[in-house]
């Protein structure tokens, strides 16, 4: 089998590797990929915006499967378009996934079918929006309604600041805003859900934590996420119960309702609170670097599974993980999420100690003149498992400092809430 993957980050370098053991397939193409990629598959730089080129090349090169990596595409629709031309994709189509692309269109299927979120508001005026701040607890969220790449959320404890977000989302911060979303805060711990469906039937995919946050302690600014581990260290048994029939049983019953289904992986992130899960938002993806981390543990053919999605054939795949710990550690540029430099090398990769045990994702990386360079905010993805995360840490941190990048930037207290 030929198969294809859109994106080039560290959870696209993730399914690649995961990819190359199996005996199912003999080609792997990246669109667009980076360094690491480029050791397993052939990296092909295409425009991810331009549909058809897209679509010209999968055909003009017989591949047999497309896995989208990204949010960007799928909320654009690319496998609505490359389905019209019987190309096997998976992944979302362009209505189910608006449950990322429009939080406005998730919370109002939370509403109607009763599924715990946050209470909120919508406001198309910014003067409503304002008046309606003078009456409300702090602190509160306010959230732009479109694709931010995780920025276009606030979360305010004044007034002051929240009449800023507000005219910085309507001011076009994050495109061009219709409305503006109000929303309660919970307090409580965040943990991330995955599940995979085939459109009739869905299986857990595995739980994370992610550390958001660029700064120890969890503080600073946002970013795409700074490492995570797996499993949660809330998941239960009864927890994954109320998930599954509060959450993600009645959002999939609603995109039925509305005459479409869910193909993909589905990524719900959670507050749980006093042990009961509320949805702050879908991704219609895996989470990076979350991915990073669940793929390692997964023993059944990931093409296997992926395949057996697009034929609905999910309900007969078992699918089998290992139980080990692990836990990922993002290697950033300095001066992410803000500035930073890129085209500067990075030494010493071939020193890291890689086994079934240690991986190393690329991220922010391509590769010139037989030399690896940075060319993004997130660079490297260290990932190790083992029987406890104490020991797992150690091996993640282990290789960090034999990489030593001197331009580089991680936390060093991924996962304190489950190591020693
Ligand atoms: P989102 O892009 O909606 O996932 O929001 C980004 C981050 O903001 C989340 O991961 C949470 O840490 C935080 N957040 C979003 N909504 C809420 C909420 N209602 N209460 C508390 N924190 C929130
Ligand atoms: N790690 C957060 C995300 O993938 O959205």
């Amino acid at each position: 089998m030929k198969v294809g993957i859109i994106g080039s980050g560290g959870r696209e370098h993730s399914i690649c590797e995961i990819i190359k053991k199996s005996n199912k397939v003999n080609q792997i193409f990246c669109f667009p990929g980076n360094a690491g990629t480029k050791n397993i598959s052939k990296n092909v730089n295409l425009n991810l915006e331009n549909f058809t080129e897209i679509k010209d090349f999968i055909l003009e090169n017989g591949i047999d499967l497309i896995i989208v990596g990204p949010e960007k595409p799928l909320v654009d629709g690319i496998v609505d378009y490359l389905e019209k031309f019987n190309i096997k994709v998976f992944g979302p189509n362009k209505t189910a996934s608006q449950l990322e692309g429009s939080k406005i269109f998730t919370k109002k299927i939370c509403e109607e079918f009763k599924i715990p979120t946050a209470k909120f508001q919508i406001f198309e005026k910014i003067d409503n929006a304002k008046n309606y701040l003078k009456k409300v607890n702090f602190p509160i969220v306010i959230k732009a309604d479109n694709l931010a790449s995780g920025k276009g959320v606030y979360i305010c404890t004044n007034y002051n600041d929240s009449s800023n977000a507000i005219d910085e989302i309507f001011g076009g911060k994050f495109g061009k805003a219709k409305n503006v979303l109000i929303e309660e805060f919970l307090d409580g711990e965040e943990m991330s859900f995955f599940i995979i469906s085939d459109g009739i039937s869905f299986k857990s995919f595995g739980t994370a934590q992610d550390h958001k946050r660029v700064l120890e302690g969890d503080k600073g600014k946002n970013t795409g996420g700074m490492g995570a581990y797996s499993p949660s260290r809330l998941i239960s048994n009864l927890l994954e119960k109320k998930i599954v029939n509060r959450i993600i049983k009645p959002t999939l019953n609603a995109l039925k309702k509305l005459n479409t289904e869910y193909k993909g992986f589905l990524y719900a992130g959670l507050m749980i609170k006093n042990d009961d899960p509320y949805l702050i938002e879908y991704n219609v993806r895996m989470g990076d670097p979350e991915c990073q981390t669940i793929l390692p543990k997964l023993e059944t053919d990931f093409i296997e599974i992926i395949k057996n999605c697009c034929e609905k054939k999910l309900e007969q795949t078992k699918i089998k993980w290992n139980k080990k710990k692990s836990l990922c550690v993002v290697l950033s540029s300095k001066g992410y999420p803000d500035k930073f430099k890129k085209n500067i090398e990075i030494k010493n990769i071939e020193k890291i100690i890689l086994d079934n045990n240690n991986y190393l994702f690329h991220a922010g990386t391509i590769d010139k003149d037989n030399k690896i360079l940075s060319n993004g905010g997130r660079v490297l993805n260290f990932v190790s498992l083992s029987e406890n995360f104490s020991e797992t840490k150690k091996n993640v941190y282990n290789n960090l400092k034999i990489l030593n990048w001197s331009e580089g930037y991680y936390r060093r207290d991924i996962g304190f809430k489950v190591t020693d």
